[in-house]
């Protein structure tokens, strides 16, 4: 997949950006508070997702501006494709977007068109950081490959939040309430497919990582990366999650209910998951070293692209948010090394430490957000 064109006016700080974006290898350099990621938060839009920023919509409109315009031209094996979309502030709620002049109502109706992997500084903490990090990659990878799972993730959160007002509710009046048990069988089911979905993308994940880890630690060192769920023992080999997986969800909120009502949430359920890392049979998490994490952050965002590339048939766009520059040169080269193949867009501060890499590649240069 090869993004061609890309244009921007009214996003964060950008003005009248238009670029025509090389193959391979797209530098993006700049000063700091230059514009630089928001380039690639505008590209990301266009995936579908939500800013991985985690801005919300308005955040994103120029301050004291009306709207923004973002396009974009890209093609994969198949074709070109061209991604219009519009924010207006008046109008916050409903976005204009389309794909190939037609409009789609949601973001989510530009999924499966544009593939990226985004990777910024953050994503180092994959390893190291809070269980939600790794849910959360989790749960876009399984998006990327499986469309309709953003949707029940979704729905999961907000009938989980209902769960919970209803549980502190239910513990201040002593009444237990019919509602919960009707949340509960919805909760137990998509739970239960989330459940799933997460581990079976974690097998791949392992697979994956484990060859890379495998490489970039020659060979000393063995990676296993494990879904750890808060409700199942073992998912292997399971996959009936209407019935019997759904049941024995459902089983495991009723019997966490007492205990949930006196702490006001629920314990247990996806929402309390994780992803756990093992380096030679070693939690990550407790006895890896700076080093190590950083290796399983950087190979687990790999895998993803590989996994992406796999399932989709075509590789995804690599957007690399400043992280070189947080790297060492041997696992800078590990990292362009594997993904030669694909169109990368990349970030940086000083030109100088790319330059020599960029032979064969474009440098965009931005200043207060133009392109220079
Ligand atoms: N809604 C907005 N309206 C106007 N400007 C904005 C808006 N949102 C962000 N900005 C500005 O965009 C700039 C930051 O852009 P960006 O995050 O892309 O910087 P960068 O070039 O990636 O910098 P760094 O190298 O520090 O990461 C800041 O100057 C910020 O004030
Ligand atoms: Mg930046």
């Amino acid at each position: 997949m090869r993004i061609e064109h890309f244009s921007a006016d009214g996003f964060r700080n950008l003005e009248n950006i238009d670029i025509d974006l090389h193959p391979e290898l797209n530098v993006i350099c700049g000063q700091n508070a230059q514009g630089k990621t928001n380039i690639l938060e505008a590209i990301w839009l266009c995936t579908g997702e939500r800013s991985f920023r985690g801005a919300k919509d308005r955040e994103l409109i120029r301050l004291g501006g009306e709207r923004f315009d973002i396009g974009l031209r890209f093609a994969d094996k198949r074709r070109t494709q061209q991604i219009d979309y519009t924010l207006i502030r008046s109008e916050i709620r409903s976005k204009k977007i389309a794909l190939n002049g037609v409009s789609v109502k949601n973001p989510s109706g530009l999924f499966g068109a544009l593939e990226c992997v985004v990777f910024t500084p953050e994503d180092l903490e994959l390893s190291k950081g809070s269980p939600e990090v790794r849910r959360s990659f989790a749960d876009l990878s399984v998006s990327q490959i499986k469309r309709s799972y953003r949707r029940v993730v979704d729905k999961y959160r907000r009938l989980l939040e209902q769960r919970n007002t209803q549980l502190k509710a239910a513990y201040q009046t002593a009444d237990i309430g019919d509602m919960l048990d009707i949340w509960d069988i919805q909760l137990a089911q998509m739970g239960a497919y989330i459940s799933m979905l997460r581990y079976n993308y974690c097998k791949k994940l392992e697979m994956a990582a484990q060859k890379l880890y495998s490489e970039i630690s020659q060979g000393r060192e063995r990676l296993e990366i494990e879904y750890h769920s808060t409700i199942y023992e073992n998912l292997q080999g399971r996959t009936d999650y209407r019935n019997d997986l759904a049941a024995e969800y459902a089983e495991a909120l009723k019997k966490s209910r007492a205990e949930d009502m006196r702490a006001g949430f629920t314990l247990k359920g996806v929402h309390r998951d994780d992803l756990h890392c093992k380096i030679n049979g070693m939690y990550a998490k407790e006895y890896a070293s700076q080093g190590q994490h950083r290796s399983i952050a950087l190979i687990m965002k790999l895998a993803q692209a590989y996994i992406l590339s796999e399932e989709t048939g075509d590789a995804p766009c690599i957007l690399l948010d400043d992280v070189m520059s947080e790297l060492d040169a041997g696992r800078q080269e590990f990292v362009m090394s594997k993904i030669r193949d694909m169109q990368v867009i990349i970030t940086c501060c000083g030109e100088e430490a790319l330059r020599g890499r960029a032979a064969g590649g474009k440098v965009i240069k931005i200043n207060s957000g133009r392109v220079i």
